[in-house]
Order: structure tokens, then sequence, then C-alpha cells
């Protein structure tokens, strides 16, 4: 121990650059991260009693977002799933994590719109009001082409299944006494969307090439419906608002999982470093989705998007309102809903 005490009292940090690249190189490194990891949720405050459904619950990005939730003291989280076991298991975590949050797990496949509709009457039984609906569930690079209902995958996951289901959760959001919040994840991948015919703003008449086109179309139309929404919600003067989001760049989910590069071994060996190093995790991709949830500051933000927890400008297309009346119009015949001549309530087609 002496020695010790000795070498370390007569050690020279001078005589080598060593320990000082290495503390350069960790100071570099926890920089970036901290940078990448993007701004934290800045409110803290809780929602007692709130009723909250979240779609993709048992994804990665979902999971972290019902935590988080749930230790903020919701009331009751709708954690929205395609397996029953799966949902099971994180309302189990739910429920160690934060005994005072009650939760239901609700089959919801989004791949059809029978299934959203059986999802929404189950909800609506047990809940007259629902406080923020989160519209977390999303694919890419989805394999299998078109869904039951006839639809490019990707358009109907990310896009027309949550459009159907924010329009069938109206009433049930217009009558939370905090104001109801719809909260759409969307994707920096928006910009990269096209939309060639403005007649035809789903792109249902385009020969999609490749899953990223269609994810980022997908992801564009979510803008740009959420923009339209929440233009008629104040024309109509209801208290409830729907926001858009990008979680950014996130690594540890089951995102890529399609991705045909990402199955490879060695390109997940490869790019593991640097998704360390640049992507954010799950949880600190959960803030910005939170913070839609439960900021009090934003209460009358209507039809924005946010990233890293800040409202940000949108690109010019998704600026368009006029594009997004009509693929809003375009969208509610796709899910068989219309608007009634006041513009005050969507029905069903058949109805
Ligand atoms: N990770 C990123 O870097 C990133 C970047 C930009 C945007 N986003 C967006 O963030 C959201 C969450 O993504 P994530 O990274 O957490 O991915 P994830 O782990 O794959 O989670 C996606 C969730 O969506 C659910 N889902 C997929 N298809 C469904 C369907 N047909 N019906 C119902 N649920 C379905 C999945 O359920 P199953 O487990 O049953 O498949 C899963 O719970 C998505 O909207 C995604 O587009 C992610």
């Amino acid at each position: 121990m002496d020695e010790i005490k000795k070498a370390l009292s007569e050690a020279d940090p001078f005589a080598s650059w060593w320990p000082f690249i290495l503390a350069g190189v960790v100071f570099v490194i926890g920089t970036v991260r901290t940078y990448m990891g993007g701004q934290p949720c800045p409110n803290g405050n809780t929602i007692p009693d709130r009723v909250i459904v979240v779609t993709g619950a048992t994804g990665g990005i979902g999971r972290e977002v019902c935590r988080e939730l749930a230790r903020r003291k919701a009331g009751c989280l709708v954690l929205a799933c395609r397996s029953t076991e799966q949902g099971d298991a994180l309302r189990e975590l739910l429920r160690r994590e934060a005994p005072d949050c009650t939760c239901e797990v609700q089959i919801l496949d989004l791949r059809s719109f029978d299934s959203v509709r059986r999802f929404v009457r189950q909800v609506q039984t047990h809940h007259p009001t629902v406080d923020a609906l989160v519209n977390c569930a999303g694919v890419i690079f989805q394999p299998g082409g078109h869904t039951v209902d006839g639809y490019e995958a990707h358009l109907q996951c990310n896009f027309l299944s949550h459009f159907l289901l924010t329009q069938l959760f109206r009433p049930q959001l217009n009558r939370s006494p905090h104001g109801g919040r719809v909260v759409n994840v969307s994707a920096h991948g928006y910009t990269a969307a096209k939309i060639v015919d403005r007649e035809d703003p789903l792109n249902l008449r385009q020969l999609t090439t490749s899953g990223r086109d269609a994810f980022a179309h997908s992801k564009l139309a979510i803008v740009l419906g959420s923009r339209a929404l929440a233009r008629k919600l104040v024309a109509e003067g209801h208290q409830t608002t729907v926001n858009c989001c990008s979680p950014g760049l996130v690594r540890g989910t089951g995102h890529l999982r399609h991705s045909p590069i990402m199955k490879a071994l060695f390109a997940k060996v490869l790019t593991f470093p640097w998704m360390w190093l640049f992507m954010k995790s799950p949880a600190q991709g959960a803030h910005t989705i939170v913070r839609l949830v439960t900021d009090p500051a934003l209460a009358s933000c209507n039809g924005d998007f946010f990233n890293d927890c800040e409202r940000v400008e949108v690109s010019e297309l998704a600026k368009d309102d006029e594009l997004a009346e009509r693929l809003y119009q375009a969208a509610l015949s796709a899910v068989g809903l219309c608007e009634t001549r006041e513009n005050k309530h969507i029905k069903g087609k058949k109805e």
C-alpha cells in the first residue's frame, strides 16, 4: 500500500500525453452522446385521472412512453397491441413500477379497419372520455404488400388506421375536461416523400417502388392529415388538439426488423458503435411524445410538429393547406367515413 501511495505521489502526469488524449476522447464521446440524445422533456408534472390510449405500446418507443406516463400517475393506460402476451408482460411491468396506474390490454391490428373499429368499441364501452390518444405504432420495410382492405401496408398501418382511430375517438376526446390531445408519431423521413399527383394525395394510383418511399409518404400523410384536422377542430370550437412529432433516430427498437440490410449480422455488428454513439435510446425517443401528452403549456398548441421537445417548422409541402385538405378528404373516403355538411360530425358512409 505504501508503495502504491509513493508511486502515486511521485507520478508525473505530464510525462505522457496519454491521460489527456484519453480524457479528451471520453469528453468528446460523452458530449456527442448527450447532444444526440436530444433535449429531455422540460416538464415533470403528473397527470392523474387521465385516460390515455397508446398504439404500438409494446414497441421500443411506445413502451417507454407508457412507462413514463405511468410514472406520472396517469389514471388509466389503454395498451393497444397485437399480441396479448406482450401486452400482459408490459401491464405486469407497469403494475410493478406504478401500482396506482390502471392498465388495460386491448388488441389492435392496424392492418385491418375492422380491427380498428372493434378496438374503439371495446374502449368506448369502458371509457366515455379519452384524454389523450398517442398514435405511436409504425412500420417500415413492411413485407406483405397490401392489407385486407386493399391499401399499401405502410399507408394503412402508419396513417389510414390511425386516422380512422382518431376520427372514431373524437367524441371521447372532445369530452376531456383537460382538452383532448392527439399525438401522431411521424418521422424526419417525411421530408423525402413525394406526392406526384395532387388529385391523388394518398398515392393510390402510384406504383410504389420501395418500402422507404412508402414509409416516407405515410409519414408525410400523418403531418398533412394532422394539419387539416387541427384546422377543423379549431373551426368547430373544440378543445381537442392534434400535433405530430418525430422521435428522432432511436436505437434498440424493432423498427428496422424488416430492413433487408439490418437483417444481416455483419450490418448489425458494423452499425452498433455508430448507433450507440449517434442515436437516442428508446427512453430519450419518448421524451417529445411525453411532453406533448403532459405539458400544460401546450394545451392550445395545435397542428404543429415537434422534434427534441421543441416546435419546429415543417417542409413547404407539409405546409400546403390545400393539399392537406385534399388528403384529409381522400383519407375520410378511404376509411369509409364522410363529413356532414355542417362539418361537425363524422359519420360512417353506410349510416
Ligand atoms: N426507431 C426510430 O429510429 C424511429 C425513427 C422515426 C420514427 N419512428 C417512429 O416511431 C414509432 C415507434 O417506433 P419504434 O422505433 O418503437 O418501433 P417498434 O419497436 O417496431 O415499435 C412499433 C410498434 O408498432 C406496432 N405495430 C406494428 N404493426 C402493427 C399493426 N399492424 N397493428 C398494431 N400495431 C402494430 C408494433 O407491434 P408488434 O410488436 O406487434 O409488431 C410495435 O409495438 C413508429 O411510428 C416509427 O415509425 C421511429
